[in-house]
Order: structure tokens, then sequence, then C-alpha cells
């Protein structure tokens, strides 16, 4: 379970807006491997976010792997212009696709990574068909729309039961975990098995570059 190299990916969420690019790269130099880009849609949940200009501006100011996170309902309409923003992982919620498959396949086909992710409440079953045709799945520890939420403890459990079953059908597929992760939990939530976390708040909080550094330290040290 711990060989797997663990992954963080601060989200840009809780980032000062005004200066997104430098943000960026501050994080990225301190170890994040990955850039946790949160698209609202304003129906899939109550917030609106950004969308693909602001995806394409920030583009230049690194090369590590924009991952974004589609709480956006319908979120295939938008596969090929995110892939033309600078996607590089796509993020679709269960809950928001009508034809799960087809939409994994698209994004698939653009060239992208897939993810599939889960709302606190989703049980893992509705994984059971899809699970080899994805490479992430992301299973939110809160309910979606706002960071600085408190992590739902039950979320340990999930992760736990799907590392399992990712093993035993012998399947290469990272479990990535969001929100209200910090340094009080992190190293938990990698030991239930998930490899890539998202933080927000405990990134931006602060001294970024810092905070970042200690995280990564966290997720990747040995235990
Ligand atoms: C919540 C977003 C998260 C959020 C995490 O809807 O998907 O990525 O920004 O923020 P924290 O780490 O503050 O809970
Ligand atoms: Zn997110």
């Amino acid at each position: 379970m711990m060989e797997r190299k663990c992954i963080l990916a601060p989200s840009l969420l809780a980032a000062d807006f005004g200066r997104l690019g430098e943000q960026v790269q501050t994080v990225a130099q301190a170890g994040a491997e990955y850039i946790h880009i949160d698209v609202m849609d304003g129906m899939f949940v109550p917030s609106i976010s950004f969308g693909m200009p602001v995806i394409a501006s920030i583009r230049p100011w690194t090369d590590k792997v924009f991952d974004v996170h589609m709480m956006v309902e319908e979120p295939g309409r938008y596969a090929a212009d995110m892939k033309k923003a600078g996607a590089d992982l796509l993020c679709v919620h269960q809950e928001a696709c009508r034809h799960l498959d087809r939409t994994i396949q698209q994004i698939k086909d653009l060239g992208m990574k897939a993810g599939v992710a889960l709302n606190p409440a989703t049980s893992l079953e509705v994984l059971d068909y899809i699970l080899p045709q994805v490479d992430m799945v992301l299973l939110m520890s809160v309910n979606p729309g706002f960071g600085g939420q408190k992590f739902l403890p039950y979320t340990l459990t999930k992760v736990r039961k799907l590392r399992e079953r990712i093993l035993q059908q012998g399947l290469d597929v990272d479990i990535q975990v969001d929100g209200g992760i910090g340094p009080g939990n992190a190293r938990q939530v990698v030991e239930a098995g998930a490899n890539i976390l998202v933080a927000g708040s405990a990134v931006f909080g602060g001294d970024a570059a810092e905070n970042t550094r200690r995280l990564v330290e966290l997720i990747t040290g040995e235990s």
C-alpha cells in the first residue's frame, strides 16, 4: 500500500485569485506534483469558481499536472475545451453524468487522464463497472462546493474498502481524497490507502511554500 507514490495537490480555491500564477509557481517549487483546480458551475454545487480562460492563463506558470475537478453538470460538454486550456487530468462526478462511461471514454480519447469523483454519501458500488476504465477515483471527504470544511471521518473506511478492491482486481488506480485535509489527518488518509491528497486552506492559509513542504514531508515520509 505504501510503495505507491504519494502526491500533494494544493487546491487553488483557497489561493489568492489576484496572483494565481505566482501561487501556482510557489507550491510547484515547494514540492506539489499536482495542481488541483476546482471548477464549479453554480448548478451541481451552489458556488461558481472559474473556467477555461483562467486555467489557460495559469498554464504557463508550471509543468506540473493540472488536475481539474469538475463540479459541473454534464462535464463532458467542456472536455475538449478543458484539454485546450491545459488540463492533464479531468475528474468528473458520477452524480453529474447521465452517461458516465461515455464521458470517461471521451476524456481518454482527448488524451487526458480520467478520474471519477464520488460525493461523501455515494456508495462505492457505482464504481463496479467503471473502475477498470479510470486512472483515478476521487473520494470527497466533505460535501463539495466550499473550501475550509471539516473532514468526514467515515471517508477513511471508504478509502480502505476502495484500495482493497483495487488491489483485489489487480488494477492501477490512484485514490485521491479531497476536503478538510491538513497536517492533523494527512498521514491517516495515506495509511488508509489514498495516494493523492488535496489541500486548500491547509496550504494557502499562511505561508504556502512552508505549508506545502510540511505536508509533502508528512505524506511521503517514512511511517
Ligand atoms: C471542495 C473542493 C476542494 C476544496 C478543498 O468542494 O473540491 O478541493 O477546495 O478545500 P479544503 O482543503 O480547505 O477543505
Ligand atoms: Zn476539489
